[in-house]
């Protein structure tokens, strides 16, 4: 169902005033051939209001093309900012980008966040994001996970279907996504709501069996059959199954790339305004699957880049996979049991 004006109006007040923007600063919204009108609309009346200067820069798609999908993270590498020099330079000059086009995993975002600017990503559809609104204790879960994270050098997961693997940790940050910018030089996505990093490179070695009703994005699909997935030195090996594990290797496949099968983040989702149902209803273009990437207690893992946390791997294929009821354990200590969150640990670190 749609939302009316008013409500988008107050939905982005309530994002930018989590994210501390002042009267005076400069925010420019980045601007693409799918971002939706009524968000855009939201977003000038909302940084106008509170008293900030609003920029609008409409950059033309690439890559659609060369992609096998219309979701904004089905071809990664090059973007509308390559090259563009001038687009860069009034990027770097604002306080804040409202991403609405889509800039993830690109070296262009790197190097605007390095100026201080903050950039937030906000592409799916309003409704969703007036359903998701982030809020302080987002945050504070999120923050908790990820110290988490941090203090591991192990994270091992597994399942009842036989997922039982192994991801070495410590090379890589945590990164916090809770759907806010709160300081300088700071990208997260709205809406989000997952603490996540990126295991070591070769530092991966099991097995992952994708159960019914996991879940394939950017295909948006919940998968029928298992898919049993190899990992051996940080790369899948093999994938075999029945029809979905034929689509998804025929899909990387048309990447002639041989890292898109490394692994890329692994994380949990913390969010409990996202639902594992929603795919469900949606039209696959309507949406780039931020409820199944963020709903409380899945595990999220993926194939492809690590450069988003530093890493040198900057490969055109990403694949994201929310997995339900897997028990995720940092050190032996378990942060994740059958897809429940276990943050005790959270509220006790939150002082509650
Ligand atoms: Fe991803």
């Amino acid at each position: 169902m749609a939302v009316s004006d008013h409500q988008m109006l107050e939905a982005w007040r309530h994002v930018l005033t989590l994210s501390k923007l002042e009267a005076g600063q400069v925010v420019t919204i980045l601007t693409g051939a799918s971002t939706h009108p009524q968000t855009l609309r939201g977003a000038i009346a909302a940084v106008s209001s509170l008293g900030a200067i609003v920029n609008c820069l409409d950059l033309p798609p690439v890559n659609g093309e060369k992609a096998l999908s219309r979701d904004s993270l089905s071809y990664l590498g090059t973007t509308p900012l390559t090259g563009n020099r001038a687009a860069i330079a009034a990027l770097k000059e604002s306080d804040l980008v409202l991403d609405l086009m889509t800039l993830l995993f690109s070296p262009e975002q790197h190097e605007i966040l390095k100026s201080g600017t903050k950039i937030l990503l906000a592409v799916e559809p309003p409704e969703v994001l007036c359903r998701i609104l982030p809020s302080m204790n987002d945050r504070e879960r999120v923050m908790a996970a990820a110290a988490r994270i941090e203090g591991a050098k192990e994270m091992h997961i597994t399942s009842p279907a036989g997922t039982d693997l192994r991801c070495a940790l410590g090379e890589f940050p945590a990164i916090r996504e809770y759907g806010f910018v709160d300081e300088p030089g700071r990208w997260d996505h709205w809406p989000s709501g997952f603490a996540l990093t990126f295991p070591n490179e070769g530092g991966t070695q099991g097995r992952i069996v994708l159960d019914r009703g996991d879940i394939l994005l950017p295909m948006k699909s919940y998968i029928s059959d298992p898919i049993e997935l190899v990992v051996k030195d940080g790369y899948v090996r093999s994938i075999s199954g029945g029809m979905h594990a034929d689509l998804l290797k025929e899909y990387m496949s048309s990447f002639k790339d041989p890292e898109a099968y490394a692994m890329s983040h692994i994380g949990w989702g913390l969010q409990p305004l996202a639902y594992w149902s929603t795919l469900a209803q949606y039209d696959r273009e309507a949406t780039i699957g931020m409820d199944a990437r963020a709903f409380e207690g899945n595990f999220l893992f993926s194939m492809g880049p690590n450069n988003e946390g530093g890493g040198e791997r900057s490969t055109t294929c990403h694949i994201d996979i929310p997995m339900r009821h897997c028990t995720v354990a940092l050190d032996g200590q378990k942060v994740v049991q059958d897809g429940r969150v276990l943050d005790a640990w959270a509220k006790e670190s939150a002082g509650g």
